[in-house]
C-alpha cells in the first residue's frame, strides 16, 4: 500500500511515467486537511490558473472536456493525479484541493447517483461489484470495479474519448485485460459509449436539483452508532462544529460494547453538499471517515477505516441527539435463554423502566448520553422469536430475539481476498465474522429465519481443494485469529515450499459453535493471493 506523502515527491518526467504506469494515486487525505475554500471563484480562478493552459476556456468557466465530466471528490482526484503524472501538469497540493472541492461540487453526483458505488468510495472489502448486464463485466470489469465508471457522468462522445484515453495511456490493454477473445477496441467505440452515455449521462434531473437545492450543515450534536468487524458494536456521541465553509471539527466519542472507552477529533471537508470526507486518529491510528450527509441532514452513514489498511474500519451512523425519543439501537441484539447478560440499549431520551417483553428481567445498571448498559435475565422456558424493546414510554419492535439454540451460521464474506505483504507493501487481511439464525420451527412464533447477530465463534483454516492439501496452504498462506482476523503470510519466494511458490493459496474459513457438546459450523472461500501494488481511492 502507498504510504501516505510518497507521491507528492517531485519527480522527473521519465520517474513520473514510470510511476504513472503503476497508477499510484494521491490519497484524499489531504483534502481534509486545510479549512475550505468553499467560495466558487477562488476554484474558478485556480482551476483558470492551472487546468486552462490544456483546457480551453471556450466561454466563462466552461473548459474543454473537463466542464462536462461530473465525478465523486476521489474521481477527481483520480482524473487530477493523471494530469500531473502522464500529463506533466505542476500542481501545488492547496491549489489541487481547491480544484477538487470547486470540482466536486459544481460538477459532482447527486446522492442518489453516487448510491450505487458507495462501497467503493467507502473501501468495503470482498463487497461484489455492481451488476451491469454481460459485456461492461468483461470489457471493463476485469481491470477494474465497475463502480468506477458508474461513479462518473459524461455522453457519449466523452465515453468515446476515454476510450481514447484508455488505449493511448495503456497500448497493450486488450492484452492485459485478456480481451483478445473479443473485438474489444470495436465494442468499446462503437457500442459502448452510446450505452455508456445513456446509463450515465452528463445532464439529469437529480443532479440538476441536487445543484439547485440548498444543503443541510452538519453541524451539532449527534448520537452515533456502528460496528467495528471482528470487535463489536459500538455507540457514542459525536458534537461538528464549523470551521469555516464546508470545514468541520468533529469531536468523537465512543464506547464499544466491552465497556471500552475511546476519543477522537476528525477534521472535516464537506464535498457536494453532503459527502463527509474526514482525517482523524483512533488509539494511534490514522483514520478515514467516508461518510455521506442525508438530504435532510438528519443522518449520516458510511465506513471508516485506517489510512494504510482500508480493509480494517466499521460502519457508522449517526442520528441527531435532539430528536424525539428513541430507541435506535439494542447490542447484542440476541438474548439466549436461561442466560444473564448485559446488553446496550441506544436511543434518544430514554427514561423509565426497561422490558424485553414476557420471561424476562431487566435492570439498569449505568446511563451515558445516547444509551443505556443494562442487565437482561431471560427465563430458561421464554418463548423464542423477536421481541420489541421499551424504554418507560418509548418502545420498539424486532429490537432483541430470545434464542435457545443457534440453528444456523453463516460467515461473512462468502467469498474473501486477502493479498500476501511485508516490506513495501501491507499485507490486505481478511476480516471474517459468523453470524448466527434461527431457522423458523413449527412449535414456535418464528415464521422466517431471524437473524441473532454475530456469534462468538471458535475459527479455523482447511485447505479448501486437493491442490490446497498438496501445497499445504494451510501451513504457508498465514492464520487466523480468535477475532476472526485472518493474516497472510511473508510476500515473495519461499524457498521451503514447493517450486520456491509465493506464500498464496485456497482455503475454506471455518466457524465452529459449541451447543451444549453439538458443533455448528459454517464456512467460507478465501483466496490468498499477490499483492495489490497500486490502491486508488477507486478500485
Ligand atoms: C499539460 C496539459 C494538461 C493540463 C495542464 C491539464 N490537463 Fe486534463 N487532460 C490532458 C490530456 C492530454 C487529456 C486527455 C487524456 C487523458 O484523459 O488523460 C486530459 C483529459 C482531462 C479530462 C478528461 C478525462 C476523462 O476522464 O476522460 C479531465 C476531466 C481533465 N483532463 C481535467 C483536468 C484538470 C481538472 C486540470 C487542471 C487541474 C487539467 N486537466 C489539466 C492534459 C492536461
Ligand atoms: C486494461 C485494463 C482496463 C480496462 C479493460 C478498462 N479500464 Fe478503465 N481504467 C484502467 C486504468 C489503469 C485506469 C486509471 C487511469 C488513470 O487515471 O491513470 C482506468 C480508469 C477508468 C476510469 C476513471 C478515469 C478518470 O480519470 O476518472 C473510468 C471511468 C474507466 N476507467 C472506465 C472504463 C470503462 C467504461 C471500461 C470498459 C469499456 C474500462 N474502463 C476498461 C484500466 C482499464
Amino acid at each position: 500500500m502507498i504510504q501516505s506523502g510518497i507521491e507528492r515527491k517531485p519527480r522527473s518526467r521519465a520517474a513520473a511515467a514510470l510511476v504513472a504506469a503503476a497508477f499510484l494515486y494521491a490519497p484524499l487525505q489531504a483534502l481534509a486537511a486545510e479549512p475550505a475554500l468553499a467560495d466558487a471563484s477562488a476554484g474558478l480562478a485556480t482551476t483558470r490558473t492551472y487546468c486552462a493552459g490544456c483546457h480551453t476556456e471556450s466561454s466563462p468557466a466552461h473548459f474543454q472536456r473537463l466542464s462536462v465530466i461530473r465525478k465523486s471528490p476521489e474521481g477527481w482526484v483520480m482524473t487530477i493525479f493523471r494530469m500531473e503524472h502522464v500529463h506533466g501538469l505542476a500542481l501545488p497540493e492547496e491549489a489541487r484541493d481547491t480544484i477538487v472541492k470547486y470540482l466536486a461540487d459544481t460538477q459532482g453526483l447527486a446522492p442518489s447517483e453516487s448510491a450505487a458505488g458507495r462501497f467503493a468510495l467507502e473501501r468495503r472489502p470482498n463487497v461484489p461489484d455492481l451488476q451491469m448486464g454481460d459485456d461492461l463485466p468483461v470489457m471493463c470489469g476485469r481491470c477494474h470495479s465497475l463502480a468506477r465508471v458508474a461513479l462518473q457522468r459524461r455522453d457519449a462522445d466523452e465515453w468515446l474519448k476515454h476510450m481514447h484515453m484508455h488505449v493511448g495511456q495503456f497500448p497493450s490493454l486488450e492484452y492485459q485485460a485478456s480481451s483478445r477473445d473479443r473485438y474489444w477496441w470495436q465494442t468499446a467505440t462503437t457500442v459502448l459509449p452510446g450505452k455508456l452515455g445513456g446509463l450515465f449521462p452528463f445532464d439529469t434531473p437529480e443532479w440538476r436539483d441536487w445543484k439547485a437545492g440548498t444543503h443541510a450543515q452538519p453541524t451539532g450534536e449527534w448520537l452515533v452508532r456502528g460496528r467495528t468487524p471482528g470487535r463489536g458494536d459500538y455507540f457514542g456521541t459525536l458534537r461538528v462544529a464549523s470551521q469555516g465553509p464546508d470545514a468541520y471539527s468533529a469531536q468523537w466519542s465512543v464506547q464499544y460494547a466491552d465497556g471500552k472507552a475511546s476519543r477522537a477529533t476528525s477534521k472535516v471537508r464537506l464535498y457536494t453538499g453532503y459527502e463527509w470526507r474526514g482525517t482523524s486518529e483512533w488509539e494511534s491510528t490514522e483514520v478515514r471517515e467516508v461518510f455521506a450527509l442525508s438530504a435532510d441532514g438528519q443522518r449520516l452513514s458510511g465506513r471508516w477505516f485506517d489510512a494504510q489498511r482500508a480493509e480494517i474500519g466499521g460502519d457508522l451512523t449517526a442520528e441527531r441527539a435532539d430528536g424525539p425519543a428513541a430507541i435506535l439501537a439494542v447490542s447484542p441484539r440476541a438474548l439466549k435463554a436461561g442466560t444473564t447478560q448485559e446488553v446496550v440499549i441506544a436511543g434518544r431520551g430514554l427514561k423509565g423502566a426497561v422490558s424485553f417483553g414476557p420471561g424476562t428481567k431487566a435492570t439498569t445498571l449505568a446511563t451515558a448520553p445516547g444509551m443505556l448498559r443494562v442487565s437482561v435475565s431471560v427465563d430458561a422456558k421464554a418463548a423464542i422469536g423477536e421481541r420489541s424493546v421499551s424504554v418507560g414510554k418509548t418502545a420498539a419492535a424486532q429490537m432483541a430475539v430470545v434464542y435457545d439454540q443457534v440453528d444456523r451460521l453463516q460467515v461473512l464474506p462468502g467469498n474473501a481476498i486477502a493479498r500476501v505483504g511485508g516490506g513495501k507493501i501491507a499485507p490486505v487481511t481478511a476480516q471474517f465474522e459468523a453470524f448466527g439464525f434461527l431457522e423458523p420451527r413449527p412449535d414456535s412464533a418464528v415464521r422466517t429465519p431471524i437473524a441473532l447477530g454475530p456469534m462468538n465463534v471458535r475459527w479455523k483454516l482447511a485447505p479448501r481443494n486437493e491442490e490446497a492439501v498438496k501445497a499445504d496452504d494451510v501451513k504457508f498462506a498465514g492464520s487466523i485469529d480468535a477475532s476472526g482476523q485472518f493474516m497472510p503470510g511473508a510476500a515473495g519466494p519461499n524457498p521451503e515450499r514447493k517450486y520456491a511458490s509465493n506464500n498464496a493459496g485456497d482455503l475454506s474459513v471455518i466457524a465452529s459453535l459449541d451447543q451444549g457438546g453439538k458443533e455448528l459450523k459454517g464456512d467460507s472461500h478465501l483466496i490468498v493471493t499477490v499483492q495489490r501494488w497500486n490502491t486508488p481511492p477507486i478500485y
